[in-house]
């Protein structure tokens, strides 16, 4: 479908490493217990699958083949990589929400984010890390789109969960190892949201 990301998938070394997101890792147990999770834009299945294999029910969502392969090909009990464009994949009721360093146009983000906060059931949670705009303004060279309208801010985040009850939501600098795409000083937004029963 894509032949930027497939071809980033297509090499060899996984492009964002073979560990989970340090955010996500830190925040597990936010996660409702054996809860249904939604993981946008999933890739290879690094966060995904390491959920999995901590009792959740995960299902991967991402628009290249290549990487829904090699997401699959983990073989996690507990894991299902989908290959579809969430501009119009319907999401399906769950208890987690986790999106890391998935940049949309803002269009496309409002919509995704607006139907994935939707289909959280009542005290589900939404975690996101991304870029945030300094990314692009401290020119830093450790990855993520170079369109500052793709990168994640606290305003965008708060008009896109309405009625969220934020735990954190925080810009940061943070130092990135992960595979050779995500390396080095880092400008980062993250988010822990909770939806109110
Ligand atoms: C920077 S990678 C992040 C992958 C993974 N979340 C991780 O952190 O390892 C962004 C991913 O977004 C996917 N993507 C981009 N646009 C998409 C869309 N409209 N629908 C689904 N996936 C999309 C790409 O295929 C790519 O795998």
């Amino acid at each position: 479908m894509d032949p930027f990301w497939n071809g980033r998938w297509n090499e060899a070394p996984p492009a964002y490493g073979d560990q989970p997101n340090v955010f996500l890792a830190a925040h597990v147990a936010a996660v409702p217990v054996a809860g249904e999770v939604v993981c946008l834009a999933d890739g290879d299945g690094r966060n995904g699958g390491w959920l999995a294999g901590r009792g959740f029910s995960v299902t991967g969502v991402d628009s290249s083949e290549v990487a829904v392969a090699r997401a699959n090909a983990r073989g996690r009990n507990g894991y299902h990589a989908i290959c579809a464009d969430l501009r119009d994949w319907p999401f399906p009721p769950c208890d987690a929400i986790v999106s890391i360093y998935a940049h949309f146009p803002p269009s496309v983000r409002a919509a995704v984010h607006a139907r994935a906060w939707a289909s959280l059931r009542p005290g589900g949670v939404f975690l996101l890390e991304g870029f945030s705009p300094a990314q692009v303004l401290l020119e830093r060279t450790s990855g993520g789109p170079k369109d500052v309208a793709m990168l994640f801010t606290a305003a965008m985040l708060r008009g896109d969960l309405p009625g969220a009850v934020f735990e954190v939501i925080d810009e940061t600098t943070t130092s990135l190892s992960e595979g050779p795409y995500h390396v080095g000083p880092a400008e980062v937004f993250r988010v822990l949201a909770q939806k109110p029963h």
